[in-house]
């Protein structure tokens, strides 16, 4: 059996909640992104906006599995300004090296109505 690991950042819950029940649904394997430093609050948002429109890769904590473990890992994200969220970012440029195959999914609030976000 191929082994999967869905690693995500989610900063509000909605690509925790995405993430889980692939993970559940896969038999993967789970791994959380986590900031070093809060980023709740205004001040959270924020940092979020800047580092997003900077291109910046915030420090994160060191991760429990190893990718090159996995035949495929699965990356979630929330959409912040068109792109990554910057932990993942930060996470994506540290273990690139070990990816062999990649899926993506991102959970975004455009184009919803009622302004409850999506996920893709
Ligand atoms: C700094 C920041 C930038 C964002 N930029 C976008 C965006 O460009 N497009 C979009 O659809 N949603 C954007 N969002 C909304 C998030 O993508 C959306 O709320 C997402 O579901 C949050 O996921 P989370 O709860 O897992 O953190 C942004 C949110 C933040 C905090």
């Amino acid at each position: 059996m191929s082994r999967i690991l869905v690693v995500y950042y989610s900063r509000s819950g909605h690509a925790d909640l995405v993430a889980k029940q692939i993970a559940a649904r896969c038999h993967a394997d789970l791994e959380r992104i986590e900031d070093r430093s809060p980023r709740q609050g205004v001040t959270g948002h924020l940092r979020s906006a800047l580092e997003s429109i900077l291109g910046l890769r915030p420090a994160i904590a060191r991760a429990c599995r190893h990718p090159a473990d996995y035949d495929l890992v699965i990356v979630g994200t929330p959409v912040w300004f068109w792109g990554v969220a910057s932990p993942v970012r930060t996470w994506v440029h540290r273990h690139r090296a070990e990816l062999k195959r990649v899926a993506v999914f991102c959970s975004f609030m455009s184009g919803c109505s009622h302004g409850r976000p999506s996920c893709e």
